[in-house]
């Protein structure tokens, strides 16, 4: 009970995190639980995504949130699972575009998109122009994503600019790796969060969490609450981020 006080108490002091990364996991086995098609609790997910950019939204400290909605793995579920996860993503996107915009929202879109359907495509270039210039909030929605595919594409671009003879091999450092990544204009996340129990990355921000925070919440994502959020915010403004240096 004490520890369920303090994991809940407000967070304070200056160790907010600006940048929270979320694995939302567990939808197949919030659907197992009630014994309703996997679809059902996918369909869910979508209501706690909405209801979490809500509460980022209305948390002034946060500024990006990153969500992994659909990894390149993923492409090897069952054909009608996959389907019905493509379905999801075209209802929400056109269903959220106008609130996100109206609420000062930027969404973006990471992953390796040749894999998706043209008008999936058309309709996530749509929202990020829609939203382009909102400040708010990034959302970045992670679809069709692999961070081991993520620096694979990145070396090749780079490989292709030192054939050019645009640059040196010796001029690559982690800067120029960075950017040539698909988040290269955001900050690495301060905090990652998955839900559902399981303890790994799943192929998620590889490169740009060599020094995040990590917190696992055994809560399956379709009950996600702004609550189960305060609880990770809090855990992370408890930790000392040392960086490979001595505390002060
Ligand atoms: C997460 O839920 C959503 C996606 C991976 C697309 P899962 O479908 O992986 O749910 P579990 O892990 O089977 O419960
Ligand atoms: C990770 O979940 C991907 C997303 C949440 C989108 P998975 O359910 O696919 O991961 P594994 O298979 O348990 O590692
Ligand atoms: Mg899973």
């Amino acid at each position: 009970m004490t520890e369920l006080l303090e994991e809940t108490a407000t967070p304070q002091g200056t160790s907010l995190p600006e940048h929270i990364a979320i694995i939302m996991d567990g939808n197949g086995r919030w659907a197992t639980e009630r014994g309703v098609s996997r679809v059902r609790g996918h369909s869910q997910g979508g209501e706690a995504f909405r209801g979490l950019v809500e509460a980022c939204r209305t948390r002034p400290f946060i500024k990006y949130l990153t969500l992994y909605a659909f990894s390149i793995e993923n492409w090897k579920r069952p054909a009608d699972e996959v389907d019905d996860l493509m379905n999801l993503l075209r209802h929400y996107m056109k269903r959220e575009a106008a609130t996100m915009n109206e609420n000062n929202v930027r969404m973006r879109f990471i992953g390796q998109f040749d894999n998706l359907a043209p008008d999936i495509r058309r309709d996530l270039a749509e929202v990020e122009e829609l939203t382009k210039n909102n400040t708010r909030l990034t959302v970045t929605m992670a679809v069709s994503y692999g961070a081991r595919q993520e620096i694979r594409h990145a070396m090749q671009q780079i490989a292709e600019k030192i054939s050019r003879n645009e640059i040196a091999p010796d001029a690559i450092d982690e800067t120029m790796i960075a950017a040539h990544l698909r988040t290269a204009d955001i900050p690495d996340p301060d905090l990652i969060i998955r839900t559902g129990g399981e303890q790994r990355l799943s192929n998620f921000l590889l490169w740009q969490s060599a020094y995040t925070e990590l917190y696992f919440d055994k809560v399956l994502w379709p009950d996600y609450l702004p609550e189960n959020l305060d609880q990770a915010i809090a855990s992370f403004s408890r930790r000392e981020r040392r960086f490979g240096k001595r505390n002060a």
